[in-house]
Protein backbone atom coordinates (compact mmCIF):
# COMPACT_ATOMS: atom_id res chain seq x y z
CA UNK A 1 0.00 0.00 0.00
CA UNK A 2 1.37 3.13 -1.06
CA UNK A 3 0.74 6.54 0.32
CA UNK A 4 -1.84 7.81 -2.38
CA UNK A 5 -4.05 4.63 -1.30
CA UNK A 6 -3.84 5.59 1.81
CA UNK A 7 -5.54 9.18 0.92
CA UNK A 8 -8.21 7.30 -1.04
CA UNK A 9 -9.23 5.05 1.90
CA UNK A 10 -9.05 7.86 4.67
CA UNK A 11 -11.17 9.92 2.15
CA UNK A 12 -14.38 7.45 2.50
CA UNK A 13 -14.32 7.86 6.32
CA UNK A 14 -15.85 11.19 5.77
CA UNK A 15 -17.53 10.43 3.07
CA UNK A 16 -19.36 7.70 5.45
CA UNK A 17 -19.55 8.85 8.63
CA UNK A 18 -23.17 8.75 10.11
CA UNK A 19 -24.57 7.26 6.99
CA UNK A 20 -26.36 3.98 7.18
CA UNK A 21 -25.67 1.01 5.37
CA UNK A 22 -27.93 -1.89 5.25
CA UNK A 23 -26.07 -4.90 5.30
CA UNK A 24 -27.74 -8.09 3.79
CA UNK A 25 -26.10 -11.40 4.87
CA UNK A 26 -27.29 -14.85 2.88
CA UNK A 27 -27.51 -17.27 5.66
CA UNK A 28 -24.85 -19.20 3.65
CA UNK A 29 -22.41 -17.00 4.78
CA UNK A 30 -23.69 -16.64 8.50
CA UNK A 31 -22.76 -20.39 8.35
CA UNK A 32 -19.57 -19.69 6.29
CA UNK A 33 -15.98 -19.61 8.49
CA UNK A 34 -15.35 -16.12 7.85
CA UNK A 35 -18.68 -15.24 9.29
CA UNK A 36 -16.10 -14.36 12.23
CA UNK A 37 -14.31 -12.36 10.37
CA UNK A 38 -17.00 -10.52 8.54
CA UNK A 39 -18.33 -8.93 11.96
CA UNK A 40 -14.92 -7.62 12.99
CA UNK A 41 -15.38 -5.56 9.94
CA UNK A 42 -18.39 -4.65 10.61
CA UNK A 43 -16.71 -3.30 14.10
CA UNK A 44 -14.26 -1.75 11.99
CA UNK A 45 -16.95 0.09 10.38
CA UNK A 46 -19.32 0.89 13.47
CA UNK A 47 -15.80 2.06 14.90
CA UNK A 48 -16.09 4.71 12.14
CA UNK A 49 -19.42 6.09 12.64
CA UNK A 50 -20.82 3.98 10.36
CA UNK A 51 -24.98 3.03 10.97
CA UNK A 52 -25.29 -0.30 9.71
CA UNK A 53 -28.35 -2.61 9.33
CA UNK A 54 -27.89 -6.37 9.07
CA UNK A 55 -30.87 -8.35 7.63
CA UNK A 56 -30.20 -12.36 7.25
CA UNK A 57 -31.60 -14.99 4.67
CA UNK A 58 -32.19 -18.31 5.75
CA UNK A 59 -32.29 -20.56 2.85
CA UNK A 60 -29.00 -22.49 3.56
CA UNK A 61 -30.66 -22.97 7.13
CA UNK A 62 -33.91 -24.51 5.99
CA UNK A 63 -32.72 -26.66 3.44
CA UNK A 64 -30.32 -28.28 6.36
CA UNK A 65 -33.07 -28.42 8.34
CA UNK A 66 -35.52 -30.19 5.95
CA UNK A 67 -32.25 -32.45 5.04
CA UNK A 68 -32.03 -33.44 8.74
CA UNK A 69 -35.67 -34.21 9.22
CA UNK A 70 -35.99 -35.80 6.02
CA UNK A 71 -38.83 -33.72 4.58
CA UNK A 72 -39.70 -31.57 1.83
CA UNK A 73 -40.26 -27.98 1.38
CA UNK A 74 -42.55 -25.64 -1.05
CA UNK A 75 -39.91 -23.31 -1.18
CA UNK A 76 -36.53 -21.88 -0.12
CA UNK A 77 -36.21 -18.77 -1.04
CA UNK A 78 -39.41 -17.15 0.21
CA UNK A 79 -40.35 -16.11 -3.46
CA UNK A 80 -42.61 -19.81 -3.91
CA UNK A 81 -45.41 -21.10 -2.09
CA UNK A 82 -45.04 -21.34 2.03
CA UNK A 83 -47.09 -24.21 3.46
CA UNK A 84 -47.19 -24.51 7.31
CA UNK A 85 -44.69 -26.87 7.48
CA UNK A 86 -42.13 -25.07 5.34
CA UNK A 87 -42.98 -21.95 7.37
CA UNK A 88 -42.28 -23.74 10.58
CA UNK A 89 -39.24 -24.27 9.36
CA UNK A 90 -38.62 -21.20 8.61
CA UNK A 91 -39.10 -20.07 11.88
CA UNK A 92 -36.77 -22.10 13.66
CA UNK A 93 -34.09 -21.61 10.56
CA UNK A 94 -34.59 -17.51 11.66
CA UNK A 95 -33.90 -18.12 14.93
CA UNK A 96 -30.77 -20.32 14.49
CA UNK A 97 -29.35 -17.48 12.29
CA UNK A 98 -30.54 -14.25 14.34
CA UNK A 99 -28.67 -16.31 17.01
CA UNK A 100 -25.85 -17.03 15.87
CA UNK A 101 -25.45 -13.51 14.63
CA UNK A 102 -25.87 -11.82 18.28
CA UNK A 103 -23.54 -14.05 18.96
CA UNK A 104 -21.06 -13.39 16.78
CA UNK A 105 -21.36 -9.36 17.24
CA UNK A 106 -21.55 -10.20 21.31
CA UNK A 107 -17.72 -11.49 21.08
CA UNK A 108 -17.02 -8.12 18.99
CA UNK A 109 -18.45 -6.17 21.68
CA UNK A 110 -21.34 -4.90 19.41
CA UNK A 111 -24.65 -4.68 20.65
CA UNK A 112 -27.84 -5.52 18.55
CA UNK A 113 -31.29 -6.17 18.71
CA UNK A 114 -33.47 -8.71 16.59
CA UNK A 115 -36.73 -6.82 15.81
CA UNK A 116 -40.18 -7.09 14.67
CA UNK A 117 -39.93 -4.23 12.01
CA UNK A 118 -40.95 -5.68 8.54
CA UNK A 119 -44.81 -5.10 8.33
CA UNK A 120 -46.44 -7.81 6.00
CA UNK A 121 -48.99 -8.89 4.14
CA UNK A 122 -49.95 -11.91 2.19
CA UNK A 123 -48.29 -12.30 -1.17
CA UNK A 124 -51.93 -13.26 -2.35
CA UNK A 125 -52.91 -15.51 -4.81
CA UNK A 126 -51.15 -14.98 -7.96
CA UNK A 127 -52.18 -16.58 -11.22
CA UNK A 128 -54.42 -18.33 -9.81
CA UNK A 129 -51.32 -19.56 -7.29
CA UNK A 130 -52.04 -18.88 -3.59
CA UNK A 131 -48.93 -18.38 -2.14
CA UNK A 132 -49.74 -18.98 1.44
CA UNK A 133 -47.29 -17.67 4.09
CA UNK A 134 -45.30 -16.16 1.79
CA UNK A 135 -45.57 -12.53 2.36
CA UNK A 136 -44.24 -8.89 0.66
CA UNK A 137 -43.36 -6.56 2.45
CA UNK A 138 -46.44 -3.59 3.03
CA UNK A 139 -44.33 -1.08 5.70
CA UNK A 140 -41.03 -0.81 7.46
CA UNK A 141 -40.95 0.62 11.13
CA UNK A 142 -38.47 3.46 10.58
CA UNK A 143 -38.45 5.39 13.25
CA UNK A 144 -38.20 1.94 15.67
CA UNK A 145 -35.13 1.01 13.45
CA UNK A 146 -33.73 4.36 13.81
CA UNK A 147 -34.30 4.78 17.64
CA UNK A 148 -31.83 1.55 17.83
CA UNK A 149 -29.30 3.42 15.59
CA UNK A 150 -29.03 6.26 17.65
CA UNK A 151 -28.51 4.63 20.83
CA UNK A 152 -25.68 2.24 19.04
CA UNK A 153 -27.75 -0.82 18.98
CA UNK A 154 -27.27 -2.98 15.58
CA UNK A 155 -31.14 -4.03 14.38
CA UNK A 156 -30.68 -7.48 13.04
CA UNK A 157 -33.63 -7.64 11.14
CA UNK A 158 -34.89 -11.65 9.67
CA UNK A 159 -36.95 -12.41 6.53
CA UNK A 160 -40.28 -13.13 8.51
CA UNK A 161 -43.02 -10.06 8.56
CA UNK A 162 -45.68 -9.31 11.10
CA UNK A 163 -49.50 -8.48 9.89
CA UNK A 164 -50.23 -6.88 13.20
CA UNK A 165 -52.67 -9.34 13.99
CA UNK A 166 -51.28 -11.95 14.93
CA UNK A 167 -50.12 -13.26 11.84
CA UNK A 168 -46.57 -13.79 10.27
CA UNK A 169 -45.23 -14.26 7.00
CA UNK A 170 -42.27 -15.66 5.57
CA UNK A 171 -40.23 -12.96 2.76
CA UNK A 172 -37.61 -13.15 0.58
CA UNK A 173 -34.79 -11.45 2.43
CA UNK A 174 -33.46 -9.69 -0.78
CA UNK A 175 -36.63 -8.40 -0.81
CA UNK A 176 -36.33 -7.24 2.55
CA UNK A 177 -33.18 -5.68 2.54
CA UNK A 178 -34.09 -2.87 -0.49
CA UNK A 179 -37.36 -2.07 1.58
CA UNK A 180 -35.14 -1.26 4.75
CA UNK A 181 -32.49 0.67 2.65
CA UNK A 182 -35.12 2.71 0.53
CA UNK A 183 -36.95 3.16 3.64
CA UNK A 184 -33.89 4.61 5.76
CA UNK A 185 -32.61 6.29 2.77
CA UNK A 186 -29.78 4.40 2.91
CA UNK A 187 -26.10 4.92 1.32
CA UNK A 188 -25.44 1.78 1.00
CA UNK A 189 -27.41 -1.41 0.67
CA UNK A 190 -24.59 -4.49 0.82
CA UNK A 191 -25.44 -7.83 -0.74
CA UNK A 192 -23.18 -10.30 1.14
CA UNK A 193 -23.37 -13.80 -0.70
CA UNK A 194 -21.34 -17.06 -2.12
CA UNK A 195 -20.37 -14.89 -4.92
CA UNK A 196 -17.63 -13.29 -6.25
CA UNK A 197 -20.17 -10.79 -7.69
CA UNK A 198 -22.11 -10.50 -10.86
CA UNK A 199 -20.57 -11.97 -13.38
CA UNK A 200 -20.95 -11.29 -17.13
CA UNK A 201 -21.46 -13.90 -19.81
CA UNK A 202 -17.66 -14.77 -20.42
CA UNK A 203 -17.39 -15.76 -16.49
CA UNK A 204 -15.50 -12.35 -15.74
CA UNK A 205 -16.57 -10.19 -12.64
CA UNK A 206 -18.25 -7.30 -13.57
CA UNK A 207 -16.53 -4.78 -11.28
CA UNK A 208 -19.83 -2.13 -11.63
CA UNK A 209 -22.48 -0.71 -13.65
CA UNK A 210 -24.73 2.17 -13.80
CA UNK A 211 -28.20 1.61 -13.14
CA UNK A 212 -28.69 2.12 -16.95
CA UNK A 213 -25.87 -0.55 -17.47
CA UNK A 214 -27.54 -2.81 -15.25
CA UNK A 215 -31.28 -2.82 -16.58
CA UNK A 216 -29.93 -3.93 -19.70
CA UNK A 217 -27.66 -6.59 -18.63
CA UNK A 218 -30.64 -7.61 -16.33
CA UNK A 219 -32.35 -7.81 -19.52
CA UNK A 220 -30.13 -9.13 -21.94
CA UNK A 221 -27.63 -10.86 -20.59
CA UNK A 222 -28.98 -11.93 -16.90
CA UNK A 223 -30.35 -15.53 -18.04
CA UNK A 224 -27.01 -17.76 -17.02
CA UNK A 225 -26.94 -15.92 -13.48
CA UNK A 226 -27.58 -18.31 -10.46
CA UNK A 227 -30.60 -17.30 -8.67
CA UNK A 228 -29.15 -15.99 -5.81
CA UNK A 229 -27.23 -13.53 -7.57
CA UNK A 230 -30.31 -13.12 -9.96
CA UNK A 231 -32.31 -11.68 -7.45
CA UNK A 232 -29.49 -9.50 -6.11
CA UNK A 233 -29.58 -7.80 -9.43
CA UNK A 234 -33.25 -6.86 -9.60
CA UNK A 235 -33.14 -6.20 -5.97
CA UNK A 236 -30.03 -3.84 -6.86
CA UNK A 237 -31.68 -1.98 -9.37
CA UNK A 238 -34.72 -1.31 -7.65
CA UNK A 239 -32.99 -0.07 -4.60
CA UNK A 240 -30.94 2.39 -6.91
CA UNK A 241 -33.91 3.81 -8.97
CA UNK A 242 -35.41 4.25 -5.51
CA UNK A 243 -33.14 6.65 -3.71
CA UNK A 244 -30.28 3.87 -2.82
CA UNK A 245 -26.69 5.38 -4.20
CA UNK A 246 -24.90 2.48 -4.38
CA UNK A 247 -25.67 -1.62 -4.31
CA UNK A 248 -22.92 -3.97 -3.97
CA UNK A 249 -22.68 -7.16 -4.38
CA UNK A 250 -19.88 -9.16 -2.41
CA UNK A 251 -18.04 -12.33 -1.91
CA UNK A 252 -18.79 -12.79 2.03
CA UNK A 253 -16.94 -15.74 1.97
CA UNK A 254 -13.61 -13.50 1.40
CA UNK A 255 -11.70 -12.21 4.33
CA UNK A 256 -11.84 -8.20 4.23
CA UNK A 257 -14.59 -8.30 1.55
CA UNK A 258 -16.47 -5.60 3.19
CA UNK A 259 -13.47 -3.66 4.45
CA UNK A 260 -11.57 -3.99 0.50
CA UNK A 261 -14.94 -2.86 -0.89
CA UNK A 262 -15.71 -0.11 0.96
CA UNK A 263 -12.65 1.71 1.08
CA UNK A 264 -10.44 0.89 -1.89
CA UNK A 265 -12.21 3.07 -4.73
CA UNK A 266 -11.69 -0.01 -7.10
CA UNK A 267 -13.69 -2.21 -4.64
CA UNK A 268 -13.52 -5.77 -4.83
CA UNK A 269 -17.03 -7.49 -5.80
CA UNK A 270 -20.01 -5.70 -8.33
CA UNK A 271 -21.07 -2.10 -7.66
CA UNK A 272 -24.46 -0.81 -8.85
CA UNK A 273 -25.48 3.00 -8.10
CA UNK A 274 -27.36 5.60 -9.53
CA UNK A 275 -24.92 8.40 -8.17
CA UNK A 276 -21.52 9.65 -9.93
CA UNK A 277 -18.58 7.50 -9.70
CA UNK A 278 -16.33 8.36 -12.31
CA UNK A 279 -16.09 11.33 -14.74
CA UNK A 280 -13.28 12.74 -17.15
CA UNK A 281 -13.52 16.62 -16.65
CA UNK A 282 -11.28 19.32 -17.59
CA UNK A 283 -8.30 19.70 -15.40
CA UNK A 284 -8.21 22.62 -13.03
CA UNK A 285 -5.01 24.91 -11.68
CA UNK A 286 -5.10 22.56 -8.40
CA UNK A 287 -4.87 18.89 -10.30
CA UNK A 288 -1.21 20.58 -11.70
CA UNK A 289 0.44 18.55 -9.03
CA UNK A 290 -1.68 15.29 -9.00
CA UNK A 291 -0.78 15.60 -12.91
CA UNK A 292 2.98 16.08 -12.11
CA UNK A 293 2.49 12.80 -10.43
CA UNK A 294 0.98 10.31 -12.85
CA UNK A 295 3.55 11.57 -15.59
CA UNK A 296 6.54 11.11 -13.34
CA UNK A 297 7.19 7.67 -13.88
CA UNK A 298 5.97 7.78 -17.54
CA UNK A 299 8.82 10.56 -17.97
CA UNK A 300 11.52 8.75 -16.59
CA UNK A 301 10.57 5.61 -18.65
CA UNK A 302 10.91 7.85 -21.59
CA UNK A 303 6.99 7.20 -22.46
CA UNK A 304 6.05 10.69 -22.00
CA UNK A 305 7.50 14.10 -23.10
CA UNK A 306 8.94 16.29 -20.11
CA UNK A 307 6.98 18.75 -19.39
CA UNK A 308 6.99 20.69 -15.98
CA UNK A 309 4.03 22.67 -14.05
CA UNK A 310 4.92 25.59 -15.58
CA UNK A 311 4.50 24.22 -19.17
CA UNK A 312 0.77 22.31 -17.90
CA UNK A 313 -0.45 25.92 -16.67
CA UNK A 314 0.32 27.01 -19.56
CA UNK A 315 -1.56 24.56 -21.69
CA UNK A 316 -4.21 24.12 -18.76
CA UNK A 317 -7.21 24.34 -20.81
CA UNK A 318 -5.85 21.14 -23.14
CA UNK A 319 -5.76 18.37 -20.18
CA UNK A 320 -8.10 16.31 -18.93
CA UNK A 321 -8.30 14.22 -15.11
CA UNK A 322 -9.80 10.70 -14.80
CA UNK A 323 -11.74 10.65 -11.48
CA UNK A 324 -12.62 8.11 -9.65
CA UNK A 325 -14.77 9.19 -6.26
CA UNK A 326 -12.86 12.09 -6.44
CA UNK A 327 -9.61 11.09 -6.82
CA UNK A 328 -7.39 11.72 -9.95
CA UNK A 329 -6.39 8.18 -11.38
CA UNK A 330 -6.02 9.61 -14.78
CA UNK A 331 -5.30 12.00 -17.46
CA UNK A 332 -4.39 13.44 -20.89
CA UNK A 333 -3.95 16.50 -23.07
CA UNK A 334 -5.83 17.07 -26.41
CA UNK A 335 -4.29 19.90 -28.20
CA UNK A 336 -5.95 21.51 -31.00
CA UNK A 337 -4.64 22.10 -34.92
CA UNK A 338 -7.77 23.69 -36.09
CA UNK A 339 -6.10 24.88 -39.26
CA UNK A 340 -4.99 21.32 -40.59
CA UNK A 341 -9.19 20.14 -38.37
CA UNK A 342 -6.12 17.52 -36.67
CA UNK A 343 -6.45 17.52 -32.84
CA UNK A 344 -3.55 15.45 -30.87
CA UNK A 345 -3.79 13.01 -28.16
CA UNK A 346 -0.86 13.48 -25.84
CA UNK A 347 0.54 13.02 -22.21
CA UNK A 348 -1.93 10.09 -21.82
CA UNK A 349 -1.19 8.49 -18.31
CA UNK A 350 -3.08 6.04 -15.49
CA UNK A 351 -1.84 5.64 -11.99
CA UNK A 352 0.40 2.52 -11.94
CA UNK A 353 -2.01 0.71 -9.25
CA UNK A 354 -5.20 1.79 -11.60
CA UNK A 355 -3.64 -0.19 -14.77
CA UNK A 356 -5.20 -3.20 -16.68
CA UNK A 357 -8.85 -1.50 -15.58
CA UNK A 358 -9.98 0.07 -18.76
CA UNK A 359 -9.26 3.51 -17.47
CA UNK A 360 -6.72 3.94 -20.91
CA UNK A 361 -9.47 2.89 -23.29
CA UNK A 362 -11.93 5.40 -21.35
CA UNK A 363 -9.78 8.34 -21.70
CA UNK A 364 -9.21 7.74 -25.44
CA UNK A 365 -12.95 7.42 -26.20
CA UNK A 366 -13.76 10.35 -24.67
CA UNK A 367 -10.58 12.08 -26.62
CA UNK A 368 -12.11 11.21 -29.49
CA UNK A 369 -15.75 11.92 -28.47
CA UNK A 370 -15.02 15.85 -27.79
CA UNK A 371 -12.46 15.99 -30.68
CA UNK A 372 -14.87 14.99 -32.84
CA UNK A 373 -17.48 17.28 -31.17
CA UNK A 374 -15.44 20.43 -31.77
CA UNK A 375 -15.24 19.36 -35.25
CA UNK A 376 -11.92 18.12 -35.63
CA UNK A 377 -11.06 15.49 -38.35
CA UNK A 378 -8.73 13.29 -37.41
CA UNK A 379 -7.13 12.66 -33.85
CA UNK A 380 -3.03 11.73 -33.67
CA UNK A 381 -0.46 10.46 -31.26
CA UNK A 382 2.98 10.30 -30.90
CA UNK A 383 4.25 7.04 -28.84
CA UNK A 384 7.61 6.01 -28.23
CA UNK A 385 7.00 2.71 -25.94
CA UNK A 386 3.45 2.63 -26.08
CA UNK A 387 2.25 2.36 -29.41
CA UNK A 388 0.95 -1.06 -29.29
CA UNK A 389 -1.72 -0.03 -26.93
CA UNK A 390 -2.64 2.56 -28.44
CA UNK A 391 -3.54 0.43 -31.56
CA UNK A 392 -4.78 -2.61 -30.38
CA UNK A 393 -6.99 -0.78 -27.57
CA UNK A 394 -7.47 2.15 -29.56
CA UNK A 395 -7.67 1.62 -32.81
CA UNK A 396 -5.43 3.94 -34.32
CA UNK A 397 -3.51 3.18 -37.52
CA UNK A 398 0.13 3.76 -37.69
CA UNK A 399 1.48 6.30 -40.14
CA UNK A 400 3.98 8.90 -42.03
CA UNK A 401 4.90 11.84 -39.81
CA UNK A 402 4.14 13.92 -42.57
CA UNK A 403 0.66 13.35 -41.75
CA UNK A 404 1.71 16.33 -38.70
CA UNK A 405 0.41 19.51 -39.06
CA UNK A 406 3.32 21.48 -40.02
CA UNK A 407 4.23 23.53 -36.62
CA UNK A 408 3.70 19.85 -34.84
CA UNK A 409 6.39 18.24 -37.55
CA UNK A 410 9.04 21.13 -36.81
CA UNK A 411 8.71 20.23 -33.39
CA UNK A 412 9.04 16.34 -34.02
CA UNK A 413 11.98 16.61 -35.95
CA UNK A 414 13.61 19.24 -33.91
CA UNK A 415 13.39 16.81 -30.51
CA UNK A 416 14.68 13.46 -32.57
CA UNK A 417 13.04 11.20 -30.25
CA UNK A 418 11.74 9.63 -33.41
CA UNK A 419 8.48 8.47 -31.90
CA UNK A 420 5.91 6.53 -34.27
CA UNK A 421 2.94 8.58 -35.50
CA UNK A 422 -0.40 6.95 -34.80
CA UNK A 423 -3.42 8.50 -36.50
CA UNK A 424 -7.36 7.90 -36.10
CA UNK A 425 -10.04 9.22 -38.09
CA UNK A 426 -12.92 10.74 -36.14
CA UNK A 427 -16.78 10.77 -37.80
N1 LIG B 1 -15.38 2.30 -2.04
C1 LIG B 1 -16.37 2.88 -2.89
C2 LIG B 1 -17.73 2.65 -2.31
O1 LIG B 1 -17.88 1.86 -1.42
C3 LIG B 1 -16.26 2.39 -4.30
C4 LIG B 1 -16.41 0.90 -4.47
C5 LIG B 1 -16.25 0.50 -5.90
N2 LIG B 1 -16.54 -0.87 -6.06
C6 LIG B 1 -16.62 -1.51 -7.24
N3 LIG B 1 -16.93 -2.78 -7.22
N4 LIG B 1 -16.36 -0.87 -8.36
O2 LIG B 1 -18.68 3.28 -2.69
Amino acid sequence: MNVSDLRGILAYIPQFREKVFVIAIDGAIVACENFSNLVLDLAVLRSVAIKVVLVHGIAHQLKQLAALLDTDLSDTTGIGVTDQKTFELSLMASSKVSFQILEALSSSDLKACITNAIVAHPFGIVGGIDYQLTGRVKKIDVSFIEHLLQKNIIPVISPIGYDGEGKSYRINSDAVAQSVAEALHAEKLIYLCPYPGILNEEGKLIRELDVAAAQEFHKNCSKNLPEVIHSKLEHAIHACKNGVNRVHVLDGRMDEALLSEIFSNRGIGTMIYANQYESIRQARKKDIGAILKLIQEPIEADEILPRKGSDIARDLPFYYVFERDNQIVGCMAIYPYPKTSQAELGCLSVAKNYENQGIGRKLMKFAEKISSEQGFKQLFLLSTRAYVYFMQKGGFKEADPSILPLERRIKYEKNGRKSKVLYKVLN
